[in-house]
């Protein structure tokens, strides 16, 4: 069997699609092609019923090495601004895509995890990493700041005197450690990684994806909202849920409760 070459691999499998970062020579870090493709990727998968939930994972030992530095930095040092701009809109847009994605998203970190590659780690929904996954905000060690949001990525999930810590000292730490920082939900043993991720991927794969997706853009939408406009918002994205949702979700959900008797919600979800 000839080795796939192309930088992000996709694989469907009970609905959901494992999307595979996959440069692992270049412990997958982002060039200007992954990045492209990416975006591309983001696009194909939008629609497709295959993909009820997607996961984010890398191929081999990492999950992402952050950007190429030398085909993202070095090789466009000399190029004219138009070239540097567009590189830096391509991995922009992918980490944005990514943030409000039509599916729910998860970061199975199965490995290294650096600089560049915090972005799209905070705009997954959700992510569990391996406790042996190490992470570094290593742009100090290099001569630089977190650029590309990673700065902001982190001040979104970390506290205060982490982010600083280690945005200053570029040190590494572990997935445990990510997990108690809260940069990730969780961690377990790298054996166990998939197995976790499988299994928040079914609970996820049970609810209304109309709900699911209105439920986290409103959640990552209204938390910088003062509170008029949050409740303002957040009943206009309810408004908005109940007629995209051709299923009448809550209708039927209300019903299985209260006449058919036949789930509870506070325990589970209605039978769709
Ligand atoms: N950009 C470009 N090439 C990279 C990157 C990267 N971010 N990371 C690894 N590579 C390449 C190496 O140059 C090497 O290429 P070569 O085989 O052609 O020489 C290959 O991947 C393997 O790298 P090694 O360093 O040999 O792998 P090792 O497993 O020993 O170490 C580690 C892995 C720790 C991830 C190391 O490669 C490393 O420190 N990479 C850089 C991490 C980093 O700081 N990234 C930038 C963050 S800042 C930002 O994203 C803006």
């Amino acid at each position: 069997m000839t080795e796939d070459k192309s930088p992000v691999l996709v694989e469907f499998d009970s609905g959901i699609a494992f999307v595979t970062l996959n440069r692992p020579e270049k412990r997958n870090a982002m060039n200007p092609a992954l990045n492209a493709r990416m975006l591309e990727v983001l696009d194909e998968l939008e629609g497709d019923e295959r993909c009820g939930v997607l996961v984010l994972r890398g191929a081999g030992e990492s999950w992402s090495a952050g950007m190429d530095l030398k085909e993202y930095f070095r090789d466009n040092d000399d190029k004219p601004r138009d070239v540097t701009l567009k590189a830096r809109r391509q991995s922009g847009n992918w980490w944005g895509r990514l943030m409000y994605f039509e599916k729910p998203t998860i970061a199975m970190v199965n490995g290294w995890c650096f600089g560049g590659a915090f972005t799209p780690l905070v705009s997954c929904d959700l992510a569990i990493a391996a406790e042996e996954a190490n992470f570094g905000l290593s742009e100090i060690n290099w001569g630089i700041l977190p650029g590309g949001n990673v700065t902001r990525a982190v001040a979104e999930v970390m506290r205060h005197r982490d982010a600083l810590y280690y945005i200053m000292t570029g040190e590494l730490f572990g997935g445990r450690k990510a997990a108690e920082m809260g940069l990730v939900n969780e961690a377990v043993p790298l054996a166990e990684l998939e197995i976790r991720v499988r299994k928040i991927c079914a609970s996820l794969l049970e609810k209304n994806p109309v709900t699911l997706k209105a439920a986290k853009d409103t959640y990552k939408r209204v938390r910088n909202l003062p509170w008029d406009l949050a409740d303002d918002y957040i009943y206009a994205k309810l408004e908005q849920m109940l007629f995209l949702d051709k299923t009448k979700g809550r209708d039927e959900g209300l019903k299985q409760f209260l006449d058919d008797k036949t789930y509870q919600p506070g325990l589970g979800a209605y039978q769709r």
